[in-house]
Order: C-alpha cells, then structure tokens, then sequence
C-alpha cells in the first residue's frame, strides 16, 4: 500500500531524481518487500540493482538485474566506491539512529554526478480549513510518537531537515519536492481521492502497530493507556468530519563530478 502511495504521490514515477536514461548501478536502502527495486529493475533494464534489508522478506521471483542482500545498513558498508547512479532511501527515518554516518557511505558509494534520493513522510497531521481543533486525539498520538522516537534516538525527519543533511554529506543541487497526502477520501480530485482511501485502510491498523511499542516499551506507559491513546486516534482518524493531511517530501542531491562540477 505504501509503494501504491508513493507511486500516486510521484504522479506514477519511481523517483524524483533525474537519473540518466542507462544507468548502470542502482541502490535501495532498507528495500523491505523489495517492490521498488524490481519496479526500478524493469524500468532500467540497463542497470544492476540491488536491494538491502535486515529482513529476509523479498521475493525470489524478480528480474534478472535485480538481486538482495541482507546486512545493517547502519554498519560499514562494503559496496566499492563511486558505484551507483542512484542510491534510494524511502521510509527508513524510524530505522535511522545516525544519518550523517548513513550519509556518509551513500556519498563514498555514489558515482560521481549519481544521486541520493531521500523519500519520508512528515509525523504530523495538518489541515487547511480548521477541522484538526487542538483538542483533536491524533495530536496527543503524535506528540507522544515524537517524544519515543527522540528517546530512541531517532527523531523525526522532515524535508528541509533532509535536505540540510544532503548539503553536509557532500551532496550538490539538493532539491526538495513536498506534496500533501491526505488521510481520508475527502478531496475532490480523484488521485488524492485515492490517496486518502489508502490511508484511511491504514489508519485501520497503523496507530496500534506504530504506537503500542513505543509508548509502553519505549515511553513506559500502562498497555491499556496506550492501547486507549491508539483506539482515540484510528476512531478520529475515521471521523469523516476531520479533513486532514501530511507532508511527504522527496529529497535529492548529486555527487560533484571529478572535476568538482
Ligand atoms: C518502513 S520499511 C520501508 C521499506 C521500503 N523502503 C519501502 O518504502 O517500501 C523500513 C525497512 O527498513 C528496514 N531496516 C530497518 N533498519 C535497517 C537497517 N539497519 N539496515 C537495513 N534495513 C533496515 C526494515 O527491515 C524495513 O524493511
């Protein structure tokens, strides 16, 4: 569902970065399912890609320029320098302890004049016609989500945060797409329409999956607080009355070329 988001968000595009038409070597950082790294796989059939995870959940059935690995992209990384053309990163923010150390192996492993693109989705809801009042339990909810993450080390991520950490990676041209993804089918238009009714099937099991773990092995709290503070926010989630939505950013920058261009 997230890959069918991002595809709507990006008008049916992979990525944001533009990438020469043969590119020979493509990364995916933290592929989970690995649905971006086959689809970029047909896409260039040109290019060798290769998706990384630390869990083994890809299928074997993918094109024959596509390939796994399973490893802590968090570690050193042993992929040779000045390899890949693209090198893409998309929800991985809550996996994230250390980015400038993260960004620092992208730069080492991107070809000169290949990309890095970033793609993470903003914490906080937002509306534009005043139905998220302040007494709204989705606030609460993501208040707390915040404060586990900072605890653990890895704080939320928005685009102009991203683009700041691209810049002091080495990176040149950074270039930052923000688009709204609203939570519920009330837009109008018939893509955001869509994007919304993917949410909101989201919305369905995404607060307890996101939320019981960190508020109470994180945050502490009594299970059935937490449980309370996730039911409060699915149930506003589905209030047809909220018109809400978040951010989602793409972030790219290049690697200079030898000649420093
Ligand atoms: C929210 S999923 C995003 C999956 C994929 N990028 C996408 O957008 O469809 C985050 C993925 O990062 C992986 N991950 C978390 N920490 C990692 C690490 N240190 N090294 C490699 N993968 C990691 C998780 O296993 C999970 O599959």
């Amino acid at each position: 569902m997230n890959h069918e988001m991002f595809m709507l968000l990006w008008n049916g595009g992979l990525h944001k970065a533009p990438i020469t038409e043969n590119p020979h070597n493509i990364l995916d950082v933290g592929t989970g399912t690995g649905i971006w790294a086959v689809d970029i796989a047909e896409k260039f059939p040109s290019a060798e890609v290769v998706g990384v995870d630390l869990s083994p959940i890809q299928p074997k059935w993918v094109p024959t320029n596509c390939r796994f690995e399973i490893d802590d992209v968090e570690r050193e990384w042993t992929f040779n320098e000045n390899l890949f053309d693209l090198i893409h990163c998309r929800n991985i923010s809550q996996s994230i302890s250390d980015w400038p150390k993260l960004l620092k192996n992208i730069y080492r492993c991107t070809a000169p004049g290949g990309f890095v693109e970033v793609c993470e989705a903003g914490l906080y809801p937002h509306s534009d016609d005043g139905t998220l009042e302040l007494d709204n339990p989705l606030l609460p909810f993501f208040d707390l989500l915040k404060t586990a993450m900072i605890k653990l080390g890895r704080p939320p991520v928005d685009g102009p945060i991203m683009a700041q950490q691209l810049r002091r990676a080495g990176f040149k041209d950074v270039h930052v797409t923000k688009v709204k993804q609203p939570w519920a089918p009330w837009p109008k238009d018939k893509r955001l329409k869509q994007l919304g009714a993917i949410a909101l099937l989201q919305g369905e099991t995404g607060y307890r999956a996101y939320g019981l773990a960190a508020f109470t092995r994180v945050l502490e709290m009594e299970t059935a607080a937490a449980e309370k503070i996730c039911d409060d926010a699915s149930a506003a989630h589905h209030n047809p009355r909220y018109h809400v939505y978040n951010y989602v950013y793409s972030v790219y920058g290049r690697k200079p070329t030898e000649d420093g261009a």
